[in-house]
């Protein structure tokens, strides 16, 4: 259990808050055009995150378990088929998949500490921090290191169990990098172009999205799960060990607005540099890599700056990661009686393999393509864009339509007032239907029926 009710909101902001926020969401914005992404981001954040991220609190609070066997106890409590708990298997594959590319990025972060503390930004310009990054994506054997190192770093956290350290780092180094972002936006505002990018975040343009509608929008949803941490068990298992008497719903605000926050203010970090430096925005993954070294090693003090900004960060997508890894444990101890020890070394293992893919593909194997993506794309593609909203989609019509009324009032704590009645309009309807429309859009199943 979680010491306090500030304790579950450290972890699970801890959780939220990580490479998404800062790595991915820039970059993904920058792909499709700005503006009209964020507002469909933002959206997809109020009417479909916010309302499953209660649900998944709501079912791991009321299961108590780890998330296969919480979706198999309240099936069988509500009468429900136990095929329910592949929802939870398929959590498991996807917290896998996500991890062992999210090490390679974390990887990343570990080697621009070192990069930004030797003074290698100093005076960096846009062809040089170019060349930083893909002089660092195309050797193997660094990424390799880093990633190890990440992996273990991982283990070594989930092995002791979840609590205790993880709060109280959270709790002082969050706060810190919300300071550094926030320093940054001033740098952006005095030395960037921050009217242009203000403009570009915030003045939606739907031609953006030039004929790629469908997938910009499967791209913003998916943004907000991956951002989130929805759809795959991670808030659930957080859920089940919160105590009863604190509100899911202000948690639930407080967790969504802190992350949607960070990632706002990473996109208005960024994109000033962005456009006074003509890059650009569409440069995909390496975009934070590309960009945030011109401003460290343009302002005073920027090498000690710069490595303490990949320092907090590499601190955001530890905690982060821990809470992908954790589903599986916890499975591991429930069901097979493994020792936390045990279970953390074998997981930890299987993702540092598949995370070998990830790295090679930046490299060695760029020519291998699985549906024209290489592994690390794949697996983003994938887990983002597909996986977690179907796990959102099978979450909120299990706490929908699968639990009783009674039951989720009850768990939720609130009466059937206008707050639940809103939840359960937005997780019974609103959620399920605009979910499934994007992901079968995805498919290709609306364009066969003659719909898309
Ligand atoms: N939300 C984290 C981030 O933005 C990543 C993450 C952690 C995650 N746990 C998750 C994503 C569970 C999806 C599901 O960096």
């Amino acid at each position: 259990m979680w010491s306090t009710r500030l304790a579950f909101i450290l972890a699970a902001s801890g959780s939220a808050v990580g490479l998404g926020n800062i790595w991915r969401f820039p970059y993904t914005a920058g792909e499709y055009g700005g503006g009209a992404f964020v507002l469909v981001y933002i959206l997809c954040v109020v009417l479909i995150g916010v309302p499953i991220m209660m649900a998944e609190i709501m079912l791991g609070r009321r299961g108590r378990r780890s998330p296969i066997n919480t979706m198999r106890a309240l099936a069988s409590a509500e009468g429900r088929a136990p095929a329910w708990q592949l929802l939870g298997w398929m959590g498991i594959v996807a917290g896998f998949l996500i991890l062992s590319f999210y090490s390679v990025i974390a990887g990343w972060t570990m080697g621009y500490i070192f990069r930004a503390a030797s003074g290698l930004f100093t005076e960096i310009d846009a062809t040089g921090a170019g060349e930083m990054f893909s002089g660092l994506i195309g050797d193997a054997e660094r990424l390799l290191a880093w990633h190890t190192i990440f992996m273990v770093m991982v283990v070594l956290v989930v092995a002791r169990g979840v609590a205790g350290g993880l709060e109280k780092a959270v709790r002082i180094l969050m706060p810190a990098l919300f300071v550094l972002l926030v320093v940054m936006v001033g740098y952006g505002m005095q030395a960037g172009d921050f009217d242009t990018a203000v403009a570009y975040l915030f003045e939606p343009d739907f031609a953006e999205f030039q004929g790629k509608a469908g997938e910009a929008i499967l791209s913003a949803m998916g943004q907000a799960f991956f951002s989130l941490s929805l759809g795959m068990g991670a808030i659930m298992i957080y859920g089940s060990y919160l105590k009863r008497d604190s509100s899911i719903a202000q948690n639930t605000m407080i967790i969504a607005g802190l992350d949607t926050l960070v990632a706002l203010l990473a996109g208005l970090a960024i994109f000033p540099i962005v456009f006074a430096h003509g890059l650009a925005p569409d440069s995909g993954p390496g975009l934070i890599f590309q960009t945030l070294p011109i401003a460290f090693g343009d302002m005073p003090g920027g090498s000690f700056f710069g490595a303490l900004f990949f320092v907090l960060l590499l601190f955001a997508a530890w905690t982060s990661a821990i809470s992908l890894l954790e589903p599986l444990v916890a499975w591991l101890v429930e069901n097979l009686s493994f020792s936390r020890v045990r279970a953390s070394v074998l997981g930890g293992l299987t993702v540092w393999l598949l995370g070998i893919a990830c790295l090679l593909s930046l490299n060695a194997w760029s020519e291998v393509k699985i549906f024209g993506k290489g592994f690390l794309d794949l697996f983003d593609f994938l887990t983002a864009n597909i996986l977690l909203p179907l796990g959102g989609v099978l979450i909120a019509i299990f706490a929908g339509w699968m639990l009783s009324r009674a039951s989720s009032s009850d768990e939720l704590q609130m009466d059937d007032g206008p707050a639940y009645r809103l939840w359960r309009l937005l997780i019974r309807y609103v959620a399920p239907i605009a979910v499934g429309i994007v992901l079968l859009n995805a498919v290709g199943v609306l364009g066969w029926i003659g719909l898309g």
